[in-house]
């Protein structure tokens, strides 16, 4: 799996000034600086929280303009708020939007299953971690709401439980403001299932499941488990031709032992109708 880079060059943004009023952070670190969007992790006397904040992506030669950048971290602050999330705020600053939610200390699940992929000697995946992945998509279904951009680095594993973050993309649980909202367009194609591949090549949008979130789980668990993408297609495929590739089906065998390979199996169903539910994904983990 490639990394996006994390990193942009030029000086170090600062904290917007109604997020520094509001949080008087003691500490603070920034945790990613990507095109549209800063992640920071703050301490204040209130509390630990994440602090992201959005701005609209320029046209480049590379790819379009994405002015939703600057709405999503408000449109995640109203999922979260609806979701009876405590302790989160949202608002406007000069470019964009921003939130700030309680941080969730802990390893994402890919970092977590670091050791199942080395080459010498790798460990099984842990299905009780499986499982505590799939409770935490459970409990955001079991509300109505379908996440859509499911992937191995929004599972962060705390000590208590686990915790899936990055809600700006959900979908159906719930209003959200009609001026922070914004279409969905897929997510990170790794993770995008067959329909929504379709989809978002024909119309440039697609509609955000419950199914799915599903195969995206069974595509982070087969990632994190074995490195290896869940559909194949060149490394420096472009998006399109990528989508292609997910779209009409041309799947890896799912190389994880036991159970648990035979469940990621049926969670990447080409048909959203022949996937588990994640109730079922639970049971079978449980
Ligand atoms: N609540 C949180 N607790 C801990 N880390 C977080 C939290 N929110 C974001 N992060 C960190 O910041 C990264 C990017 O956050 P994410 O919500 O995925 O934003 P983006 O919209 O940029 O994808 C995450 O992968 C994680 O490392
Ligand atoms: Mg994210």
């Amino acid at each position: 799996m490639r990394k996006e880079k994390e990193t942009l060059p030029g000086p170090t943004p600062e904290l917007p000034i109604v997020v520094l009023d509001a949080l008087r952070p003691t500490t603070q670190r920034m945790v990613i600086n990507r095109r549209g969007s800063m992640v920071w992790e703050v301490g204040s006397r209130w509390g630990h929280y994440a602090v992201k904040v959005g701005h609209p992506v320029e046209a480049t030669a590379d790819w379009p303009a994405q002015p939703w950048t600057a709405l999503a971290p408000a449109r995640e602050g109203a999922v979260l708020l609806r979701l009876g999330v405590h302790d989160i705020a949202y608002g406007e600053w000069e470019q964009g939007t921003w939130n700030f939610q309680p941080w969730h200390q802990g390893p994402d699940l890919y970092r977590l299953w670091e050791r199942c992929r080395q080459k010498d000697s790798p460990t099984t995946p842990d299905t009780s971690e499986a499982l505590e992945c799939a409770e935490a998509l459970a409990e955001l279904h079991a509300k109505g709401w379908a996440h859509g951009d499911v992937q191995p680095a929004h599972f962060i594993i705390g000590p208590e439980r686990t915790h899936l973050i990055d809600l700006a993309l959900a979908h159906g649980g719930g209003h959200v403001p009609e001026g922070y909202d914004f279409p969905f367009r897929g997510c990170l194609v790794h993770y995008e299932a067959p329909e929504i591949a379709r989809s978002v090549l024909d119309t440039g949008e697609a509609e955000p499941t419950q199914a799915a979130d599903v195969y995206a789980l069974g595509a982070s668990l087969l990632i994190s488990a074995t490195g290896w993408r869940a559909v194949e297609y060149p490394d420096d495929a472009r998006r399109p031709v990528q989508r292609e590739a997910v779209a009409n089906g041309r799947r890896r065998p799912v190389k994880i032992p036991g159970e648990l390979g035979e469940l990621v199996d049926a969670m990447l169903s080409h048909a959203p109708g022949d996937r588990p539910t994640i109730y079922e994904v639970v049971k079978g983990l449980s």
